[in-house]
């Protein structure tokens, strides 16, 4: 049967480590890799703006000695010029492997429900996974482990929030939401996430609850790709969970702050926090490269 990659609990927790395993062995040994896809084609349909996501991708595929497609928002027009169902059916016959970036969650279900080519979710909406993969693996390089890991994700309960959840579940790590009221993480992925191993999942209002004693602290902007209306609105509800030296310093004095990127400075988290050495950003963003050719690997092999 053909694998997807839509969100992070498509891994079973001993495939989620596996994925960091190998993807800490191709980030050590790339050449080794060099042949691992040896002539497959990845078409990647971007329906939102990208740098690090359509790179990593693009110089992934490459590394493992395949070659890439990109399909801009315009040239296909899912849905519109063209069923979902009917893209899917197509690329099937051409490409190997399909990654796609969009807005509704059930766009991507809908695709790997008629792709017998594996279908990895780029972002949607609702889940952001290969971000909440290679945050966890740059987690388990800084902090040596996963287990018990405490994290705060301060800001919107957004896709990259529920990602983390379900990632968090797979290590068996502590997760806490600080976010403002109407904006907590969806109730049915924080009820998956207890009850699939993670050490804890806590949603609170309060931004320095969420933090406190944490190992990491995540931020992430308050409008998404797609909210652009509501941004100014957001804004005024949001300021006090922006992560600046008096939030960060509720953590534990060892604590690394992390950002999926896009950032604004100024905003949901200040210069002075995440342009300080504590943190990781950039070594989260190269992850993305790493965690994604072991996925692909996985799936496409
Ligand atoms: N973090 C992330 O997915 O970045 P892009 O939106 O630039 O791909
Ligand atoms: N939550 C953000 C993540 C960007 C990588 C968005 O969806 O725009």
């Amino acid at each position: 049967m053909t694998r997807h990659f839509l969100s992070v609990r498509d891994f079973s927790a001993e495939e989620t480590l596996d994925t960091f395993a190998l993807a800490s062995e191709m980030k050590r040994a790339p050449a080794r890799f060099a042949e691992a896809l040896k002539g497959k084609a990845l078409a990647m349909l971007f329906e939102k703006p990208s740098l690090r996501t359509r790179v990593s991708f693009d110089v992934g595929i490459q590394q493992l000695g395949g070659f890439s497609l990109y399909i801009s928002p315009n040239e296909v027009s899912l849905g519109k010029r063209e069923s979902i169902a009917d893209v899917a059916k197509n690329l099937e016959r051409m490409v190997q492997g399909i990654m796609i970036r969009t807005f509704g969650h059930a766009i991507v279900t809908e695709m790997a429900a008629h792709s017998h080519v594996p279908v990895v979710n780029g972002l949607t909406d609702t889940h952001h996974p290969c971000q909440g993969m290679a945050d966890f693996l740059t987690i388990q390089e800084v902090k040596g482990k996963l287990e018990g890991v405490r994290v705060a994700y301060v800001g919107d309960g957004n896709n990259v929030a529920h990602s983390l959840i379900e990632a968090a579940a797979r290590v068996g790590a502590h997760i806490a939401i600080g976010c403002p009221e109407g904006y907590d993480p969806n109730a049915g992925i924080v009820a998956w996430g207890r009850e699939n191993g993670a050490a804890s999942v806590t949603v609170t209002h309060d931004p320095a609850a969420a933090v406190a004693g944490a190992d990491v602290v995540y931020a992430d902007v308050w409008a998404s790709m797609g909210q652009e209306s509501e941004a100014a609105a957001r804004k005024a509800i949001f300021v006090p969970f922006q992560v600046n030296d008096e939030l960060f310093g509720k953590a534990k004095p060892d604590a690394i702050f992390m950002h999926c990127l896009p950032a604004h400075r100024g905003e949901e988290v200040t210069a002075s926090v995440i342009d300080s050495a504590r943190s990781v950003v950039f070594q989260q963003a190269e992850n993305r490269l790493h965690v994604q050719k072991a996925i692909l690997k996985k799936l496409m092999s």
